[in-house]
């Protein structure tokens, strides 16, 4: 399929503007963090991820956030008042790639009625063993929060960032019983949009079991990202 086609273009002050609304899904621990790093890096594109989002939140004692952590702990979502109100801010930019927002069909249409249309989906899948190795591995900065793994991608010493030096933590949901929530959140509710984006014509399957450079390397492989990378480069 020729992705290029949804590429959206908007015609401004004599200007046409390209947009990169990347939406990447996938289960819990499937590695969507992970890409989007590597396509914030390579693109330039902002990395908006709704886990991360509520994370600040709740860190920050911020009301919403604080609302949100019960929902958090058990594994299931947060409601769609909550997320939607702290994602909504967010959205104005151009060039995106959406990492966990929307999650099911209500936050789909609250993001369509801002007129907000993602150009490309990119759907990780992964099996079951490698979502748990994942999972029980990570650990996160503190400070940064980029995204570590005890065996695949562990920082050079022991518990600290690379990038910023300060520790790293486990998160709070990445228990067992946790993760088996969250799996089970995600079957019930996010799945579905599997559909709806296969309808639409923008989805993606992209096997994401191997390394992060090999999937990597499936993902600018795309015509659609191809394309939209020569343009950018084009333009700087
Ligand atoms: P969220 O933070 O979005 O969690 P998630 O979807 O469960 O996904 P994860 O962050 O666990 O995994 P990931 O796919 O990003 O994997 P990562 O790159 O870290 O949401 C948390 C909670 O917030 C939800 O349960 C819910 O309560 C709430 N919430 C969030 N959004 C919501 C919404 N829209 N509506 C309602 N509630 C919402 O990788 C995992 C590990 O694997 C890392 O250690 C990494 O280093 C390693 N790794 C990654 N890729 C590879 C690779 N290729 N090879 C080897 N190791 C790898």
């Amino acid at each position: 399929m020729d992705l290029s086609k949804k590429v959206r273009l908007r015609v401004g002050t004599n200007k046409i503007k390209f947009t990169m609304k990347i939406l990447i899904m996938g289960p819990p621990g499937a590695g969507k963090g992970t890409i989007a790093e590597m396509l914030q890096k390579d693109l330039g594109v902002m990395h908006l991820s709704s886990g991360d989002i509520l994370r600040e939140a709740v860190k920050e004692n911020n009301p919403l956030g604080l609302e949100a952590k019960a929902y958090m702990e058990k594994g299931v979502l947060v409601p769609d008042s909550i997320i939607i109100k702290l994602m909504k801010e967010k959205l104005n930019e151009d060039n995106f790639v959406l990492d966990g927002f929307p999650r099911n069909l209500a936050q789909v249409k609250q993001l369509e009625d801002e007129d907000i249309k993602v150009d490309a989906v990119l759907n990780l899948k992964v099996s079951e063993k490698t979502i748990v190795s994942r999972i029980s591995g990570r650990r996160i900065c503190t400070k940064c929060g980029k995204i570590y793994h005890l065996q695949n991608m562990s920082p050079k010493k022991d518990a600290i960032c690379d990038n910023c030096g300060n520790k790293l933590y486990q998160r709070e949901d990445d228990k067992p019983d946790t993760i088996k929530e969250r799996l089970k959140t995600y079957k019930e509710q996010t799945e579905e949009l599997i559909k709806y984006y296969s309808d639409k014509g923008i989805l993606n399957n992209i096997d994401a079991d191997g390394n992060k450079e090999a999937i990597y390397a499936k993902i600018t492989g795309l015509q659609w990202i191809k394309k939209r990378k020569s343009k950018l480069r084009a333009r700087s």
